[in-house]
């Protein structure tokens, strides 16, 4: 299996919000700047806690205004906890070509959530990506970090339908 950065197996939950050891993971990064910093908060998470903007912004002498700027352009730093599983759809071109979009509407339809959302049980969060590198096997998708391609309407059912076990 191909291991992405930033996500965790869904056999591995995050931990839940510790300033002490938030204070660790960013005096271990601040060298490498802000994007290193929270990203390496959103990965020992899952998410950004609201708490995180100033952690970050004390520690880099920055604005928490500055530091909330960058956490709020990127996509993959979440403000809440992820659901169980984390499904991510490509939605950039090779993808899209393929059929990207009407599976795109097949998983927010049979979900009942829109991207960047959390279903209320909490089994599945649904994110839009931008390019997996797997556009020769397009429509691409992760699913709790794991790569699938060549995705069709049964695909997405499956994958949500393991979600929601
Ligand atoms: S465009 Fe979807 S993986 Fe490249």
């Amino acid at each position: 299996m191909v291991e992405f950065p930033g996500e965790k197996s869904p056999m591995t939950r995050y931990p839940d919000w510790n300033e002490e050891d938030a204070k660790t993971i960013v005096a271990a990064q601040q060298e490498r700047g802000l994007l290193a910093v929270l990203s390496a908060l959103n990965e020992k998470f899952g998410y950004l806690h609201k708490h995180a903007v100033g952690v970050a912004a004390k520690a880099l002498n920055l604005s928490r205004a500055e530091v909330h700027g960058i956490a709020s352009f990127y996509h993959d730093l979440r403000e809440r906890p992820p659901g169980r599983h984390v499904l991510k759809l490509c939605g950039a071109e090779a993808c899209q070509s393929m059929g990207g979009d009407a599976l795109a509407a097949q998983a927010t339809r049979e979900l009942g959530i829109g991207f960047g959302e959390t279903t209320h049980d909490e089994s599945i969060t649904l994110e839009r990506v931008y390019c997996l590198g797997l556009c020769a096997c397009a429509p691409a998708a992760l699913f709790d970090g794991e790569p699938h391609g060549r995705l069709d309407q049964n695909a997405i059912s499956w994958l949500i339908a393991e979600a929601q076990e």
